[in-house]
């Protein structure tokens, strides 16, 4: 996702801003830009693209300065061009913002400012920002007051930084939602997204808190709450090297991505349900009530993780349109002639955009006259290209090859998915604010279950890690997830494991279950619920060793199976994107404590873009 960094001091800026952003571009960008302020005005540079672009364009300059801020851009609302590049300005080019994250309520607070004279030059929600902070100091605000009263109005995630040419040496950093932190120097401060790019000029860091903002010069950072109360704070000493400040002190990249999935998830709904009007709104994707009329079926094309997404999206979608809805591996759909017109519409579902036997399964629908959508985490690929329409889950790059916050933004995608065509077939408004209620609130929950399980889920794996074998079994909507499970255990730890309906295991797996096989089940609270506990009884009656991922407080669970882990409670089509979790956090501790390479399994590529 974006990457944000700011100076103060007396260091030339402009390379401190690009030696920053260089240690930010793993994240992942789209074009990337810089301000520096010089007297009173600001200069803003930006560039379309790597950002060796920018600095071909910076180099044909004499840009100077000692205090400044320079932005990578992970784009969101507008496409990834250099007019959508940050920072933004205001009317006056004085006020220049830069953001990471999603101003909800971007459109109404557009509106208003459009209708009171401001003239917008981009598409991006960030630039209301701007002139949300002109529009008060026109009134002889202070340009703190002025920003003050902004974060009053705005809603949705936000790291944001400010700063203005007729205030030299101040930035304002507020964060609401994405991490955001200051560097102190020594006559010289800094603010960025995260230690990496600090790392350089200090180690002293303060971690700005949610609903916090800071107002920093050359000399002093002061801290304030969300209700404009002084904060005092610490700064703490970081003993991270460059690669483990990229990895947020987490041991592998795979458990940061683990840990991002309530960012990740709550980034891939922001902006898109509305709950006051029932409305889901997707800026990349619009299909008219006629328009979805016309689908006689849908085809869900997708390889490996995305396929598993793509199988508990089948569940949702045919609920809620109530069409025929066929899922298949791109490698088995472009060879095996499906039945495909112009009354088909065929989703392809891949974290890279690259993947080859998704764009060929892809292709082959395309060709022969589908409508064709991509469900999809990275901007431009060959998957987004291609298609009429396309959700982007905004997950922030994926660099664990073992794919964790791609699989929950997918299932979030998918989810919202389902209430549009709840929306375009007429269905009752009630109903979906209720569902979009409890979307909101699944990151929280997956907080939680980090929170309360992580631990037990670690002392479970070094019990079980000598295993040979695994069976992960689940019903409905948390088969899918017995699936990804067993394949999360297979590619990182290389211990083999199935995952099967737990209805279908008395017709052959069954065979294989004695004392030696742990059985990772799901069997939360869903109709088939019982039927779950029945398939289980058979199980633990052959002595299988049963770990059961269950819903808190589960008693009769818990008589029942050798370990549990519990879960928070949600609505059924939104529980694997909790029941995933623990299976994810299993195979992790499983593969660490076998000393396999959990990042860079053997023989797996990250992306797989050939046949
Ligand atoms: C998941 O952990 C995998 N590494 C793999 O199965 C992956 O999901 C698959 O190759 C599809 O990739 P895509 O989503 O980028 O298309």
């Amino acid at each position: 996702m974006c990457g944000i960094i700011g100076y103060v001091g007396t260091r030339d800026v402009v390379p401190v801003l690009i030696g920053g952003l260089k240690k930010l571009e793993y994240r992942g960008y789209d074009s990337a830009g810089i301000a520096v302020v010089n007297g009173e005005g600001v200069e803003v540079v930006r560039a379309e693209g790597k950002l060796s672009n920018l600095e071909s364009k910076l180099g044909e300059m004499e840009l100077e300065g000692t205090f400044g801020m320079g932005h990578t851009r992970w784009a969101t609302h507008g496409k990834p061009n250099e007019n959508n590049a940050h920072p933004h300005r205001d009317c006056t080019g004085r006020v220049v913002v830069i953001h990471n994250g999603i101003i909800e309520n971007f459109l109404p607070l557009k509106q208003k400012l459009q209708a009171a004279g401001h003239q917008f030059k981009t598409e991006t929600d960030t630039e209301v920002v701007a002139h949300l902070i002109e529009e008060t100091m026109k009134s002889g605000a202070r340009f703190v007051d002025a920003v003050r009263s902004a974060l009053k109005q705005i809603e949705g995630h936000y790291a944001l930084v400010i700063i203005n040419g007729k205030d030299p040496g101040t930035i304002i950093a507020a964060k609401h939602g994405p991490p955001l932190v200051i560097g102190i120097g020594e006559n010289e401060n800094l603010v960025a997204s995260d230690v990496a790019p600090l790392l350089a000029y200090t180690r002293n860091i303060i971690y700005l808190e949610d609903g916090e903002y800071a107002v920093v010069d050359q000399k002093r950072v002061q801290l304030f709450d969300e209700h404009d109360n002084a904060v005092r704070r610490e700064p703490k000493k970081i003993l991270w090297d460059a690669v483990m400040a990229e990895k947020e002190g987490y041991r592998h990249y795979m458990l940061k991505e683990i840990h991002e999935q309530p960012r990740a998830v709550r980034d891939t709904f922001t902006g898109r349900m509305f709950e006051e009007s029932g409305d889901i709104y997707f800026n990349e994707l619009e299909l008219t009530p006629a328009q979805w009329s016309k689908f006689r079926r849908v085809h869900i094309v997708a390889c490996g993780t995305s396929w598993h997404a793509a199988l508990v999206g089948k569940f949702l979608l045919e609920e809620a349109a109530r069409i025929p809805i066929e899922v298949d591996y791109g490698s088995e759909y472009r060879y095996r002639n499906p039945i495909v017109d112009e009354e088909t519409l065929v989703i392809g579902v891949t974290q890279s955009g690259e993947t080859a036997d998704t764009i060929a399964g892809m292709q082959e629908a395309k060709a022969k006259g589908a409508q064709l959508i991509a469900i999809c985490n990275v901007i431009g690929s060959a998957a987004t290209r291609m298609s009429q329409g396309v959700i982007y889950t905004n997950a922030g790059p994926e660099i664990g090859v073992a794919s964790t916050k791609a699989f929950t933004t997918q299932l979030t995608a998918f989810y919202l998915l389902s209430l549009y065509v709840r929306q375009l077939r007429g269905e009752p408004v009630d109903d979906r604010r209720y569902a979009m209620h409890e979307m909101r609130v699944i990151p929280h929950k997956i907080e939680h279950l980090l929170k309360t399980q992580e631990k037990h889920i670690e002392r479970l794996a070094h019990k079980y890690s000598t295993a040979q074998d695994f069976l992960f079994l689940g019903r409905g909507v948390n088969y899918p997830i017995a699936l990804e499970g067993a394949l999360k255990l297979k590619e990182i730890s290389y211990i083999h494991a199935e995952g099967y309906p737990a209805g279908e295991m008395k017709h052959g797996p069954i065979a294989l279950i004695d004392e030696n096989l742990p059985i990772v089940a799901i069997a939360t609270h869903t109709p088939v619920y019982d039927k779950v506990v029945s398939n289980l009884q058979e199980a633990k009656a052959r002595d299988g060793k049963l770990i059961v991922i269950c819903d808190e407080g589960d008693q009769a669970i818990r008589n029942l199976a050798d370990d549990v882990i519990e879960i928070p409670w949600t609505v059924e089509p939104l529980q694997p994107i909790l029941s995933v979790v623990p299976t994810q956090l299993l195979a992790y501790y499983i593969a660490l404590r076998r000393g396999a390479d959990i990042d860079q399994p053997r023989n797996l590529a990250k992306s797989v873009t050939v046949e």
